[in-house]
């Protein structure tokens, strides 16, 4: 238990660096936090109208999901980097620098995604992409890649894989239940909307 402990713990300390709160502070925008839908991720950081912030928190808060599995891959072996990715997400989502209040998770999922099977990550990507340009919500766009990703991985045999990331999913899902009630109203942001109040 202390070793499968730790590397979790090696994982949620890595995911737990809120790379949107950080960027955005630094630049001189006070906390996202007040800003949109209040969220720390990009999708919110481009509401700010800085799509270099917004690229560099998706960068961020992505390639600290895929170093944490790599990493923990090349030392300890997959099934150790599988509990890092999840150790990574559960430090997104519950920071304890930001009193377990963290993002929604979609960044840092296509992060371990790619660093434990980039063909799934890949086809993460591509969902979100072909979404995101129909319908121009990124909430929904991460939704329905979420729920494509795992039904993929386990109908391509990679059962343990599938395992987890149907819990990642089930937390990015929950994470996202105050946009599935705005996509429910139609009140939704769309992409490239610049900021309104936060709620
Ligand atoms: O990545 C999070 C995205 O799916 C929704 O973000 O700011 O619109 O709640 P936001």
């Amino acid at each position: 238990w202390p070793y499968y402990l730790s590397v979790i713990a090696f994982g949620y300390v890595l995911g737990s660096i809120p790379f949107g709160f950080l960027i955005t502070r630094f630049a001189g925008l006070g906390d996202i936090r007040d800003i949109g839908s209040g969220n720390i991720g990009s999708t919110n950081v481009l509401r700010t109208g800085r799509k270099s912030l917004a690229a560099a928190t998706l960068l961020g808060d992505a390639l600290k999901g895929t170093v944490a599995v790599l990493v923990t891959n090349h030392y300890f072996g997959f099934e150790m980097a599988l509990l890092a990715g999840l150790g990574a997400f559960l430090g997104h989502l519950f920071p304890v620098w930001l009193k377990f209040n963290g993002g929604k998770g979609v960044a840092t999922y296509i992060g371990i995604l790619l660093g434990l099977y980039w063909p799934a990550g890949l086809a993460f990507l591509a969902i979100w992409l072909v979404m995101a340009i129909v319908l121009r919500y990124s909430s929904l766009s991460a939704l329905t890649a979420s729920l494509t990703c795992p039904i993929l991985l386990y109908v391509l045999g990679h059962t343990q894989m599938a395992e987890m990331f149907t819990l990642l999913s089930l937390l990015l899902w929950l994470k996202h239940h105050e946009n599935i009630g705005r996509l429910l109203r139609g009140q939704e942001t769309k992409i490239g909307a610049k900021s309104k109040p936060a709620g």
